[in-house]
C-alpha cells in the first residue's frame, strides 16, 4: 500500500482569502436574487431550507447549544439563529480569514468563535453540544491518496498509516486499504468517530459523494459517475475528495447512532420547469445563467447529507 496524505490545512490557514473560487451550494443560494433560488420550489436561503427540513427530524425546542465546524461565511448559522434565537452557538474553523467573516456575519447573535483544526480539537470539549453541523466540508479533511507517496515520506508515514487503517478496519469492520487504488477519507472517518464518541445528540454532515446516483427521472437530462470510491476534485490552491458516505454511516451505526441519508434535492426541491430542462439539455450553455443552473442542479444530486441521531433518543 502506497499513500500520500492530501491535506488542505496549509491552504486554509495561510492562503485562503476568498470563498468565491469555491462556490458552495450554501453560498450560491445566499443572494436574494440568485438564479439558483429561482429554480427551486421555494425561494429561500440554504440555511432556511435546511432548518425547515431538520426540524421535522430534530426537536429544535430541546436544542440549547449548536456547534458549526467549518462554517465558511456564516450564512447557515445566521439563518439557524434567526429562526431559533434560544440556541447558543459556537463556530470552529481552521481558517482565520473565514472565522473573521463569520464574526462579522454573526456579530449581533449569541456566538463563540474558535480558530482550530477540528481534528486537533479535544473530544471532551465537544461533548456539551446538542447539535453539530458540518456542511460541504468533509472533503477538505485529510485523505490518503492511493498509489502515490512523496519521496522519503513513505517509511515515516507508512507505519502510522497502516496502524490507523488496521484500527478502523478492526473496530468498525471496514476494508480500508484492501483495494490499493482506492483513496481513503481518513479525516472524515476520524471526525465522525470523534463527534459520535463525544456523545453529541444530533449530527448533520454533507459533502460531494462518490456514491451519489442520478435519479431515474433526471437521467434524460444529466449524468455523472458513481464510482463508489473517493474522487479527486482540483480547486484553487488545493485538492479535495468526494466522500464515501457508507463508511461514515457504518461507523456511526456501530457507535449506536440512527442514521438518515439522502441528496440535497430532498430539502432543496427543484422546480423542474422548462427553463431548467432547457439549461440541462444543452450541450453548450448559451449564457452564464444556464451554466450556473447546470452546476447547481448537478450539486443538488451529487451532494449527500448524513444525519446521525444518538441511539438512546426516541
Ligand atoms: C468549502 S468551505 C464550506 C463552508 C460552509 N460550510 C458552506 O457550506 O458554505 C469549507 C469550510 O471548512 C473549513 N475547514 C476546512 N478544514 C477544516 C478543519 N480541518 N477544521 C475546521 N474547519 C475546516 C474551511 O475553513 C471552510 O470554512
Amino acid at each position: 500500500m502506497k499513500y500520500f496524505i492530501n491535506s488542505t490545512a496549509d491552504y486554509h490557514q495561510h492562503d485562503l482569502n476568498s470563498l468565491g473560487w469555491e462556490l458552495t451550494v450554501c453560498n450560491s443560494l445566499d443572494p436574494v436574487n440568485s438564479p439558483c433560488r429561482k429554480v427551486l420550489a421555494s425561494s429561500y436561503s440554504f440555511g432556511k431550507h435546511l432548518y425547515n427540513f431538520l426540524k421535522e427530524i430534530i426537536p429544535f425546542h430541546d436544542i440549547r447549544s449548536i456547534l458549526e465546524i467549518g462554517g465558511g461565511m456564516g450564512y447557515l448559522m445566521r439563518d439557524f439563529l434567526t429562526l431559533n434565537p434560544q440556541m447558543r452557538a459556537k463556530m470552529i474553523d481552521i481558517s482565520p480569514f473565514l472565522l473573521d467573516k463569520q464574526k462579522e456575519m454573526l456579530q449581533s447573535l449569541k456566538v463563540d468563535f474558535e480558530l482550530s483544526d477540528i481534528l486537533a480539537f479535544p473530544q471532551t470539549a465537544l461533548s456539551g453540544f446538542d447539535l453539530a453541523i458540518m456542511n460541504e466540508n468533509m472533503g477538505d479533511l485529510p485523505t490518503l491518496v492511493a498509489g502515490q507517496e512523496k519521496k522519503n515520506d513513505f517509511d515515516r508515514n507508512n507505519v502510522l498509516i497502516i496502524e490507523k487503517l488496521e484500527y478502523f478496519n478492526k473496530k468498525y469492520d471496514l476494508s480500508l486499504g484492501l483495494n490499493e487504488n482506492e483513496h481513503i477519507n481518513t479525516g472524515a472517518i476520524e471526525v465522525v468517530e470523534k463527534l459520535c464518541l463525544a456523545g453529541i445528540k444530533y449530527i448533520y454532515l454533507s459533502e460531494h459523494s462518490c456514491e451519489a446516483v442520478v435519479p431515474e427521472h433526471i437521467k434524460p437530462y444529466m449524468s455523472f459517475q458513481s464510482p463508489g470510491t473517493p474522487e479527486m476534485i482540483s480547486l484553487k490552491g488545493h485538492k479535495e475528495f468526494t466522500i464515501k458516505f457508507s463508511y461514515l454511516q457504518k461507523i456511526a451505526e456501530m457507535l449506536n447512532y440512527k442514521t438518515r441519508r439522502g441528496s440535497f434535492a430532498d430539502f432543496l426541491p427543484l422546480n423542474f420547469n422548462d427553463k431548467v430542462k432547457t439549461a440541462l439539455r444543452l450541450a453548450t450553455p448559451f449564457n452564464d445563467e444556464q451554466e450556473i443552473i447546470r452546476q447547481f442542479v448537478y450539486d443538488l444530486y451529487k451532494y449527500e447529507y448524513l444525519i446521525l441521531i444518538k441511539g438512546d433518543i426516541e
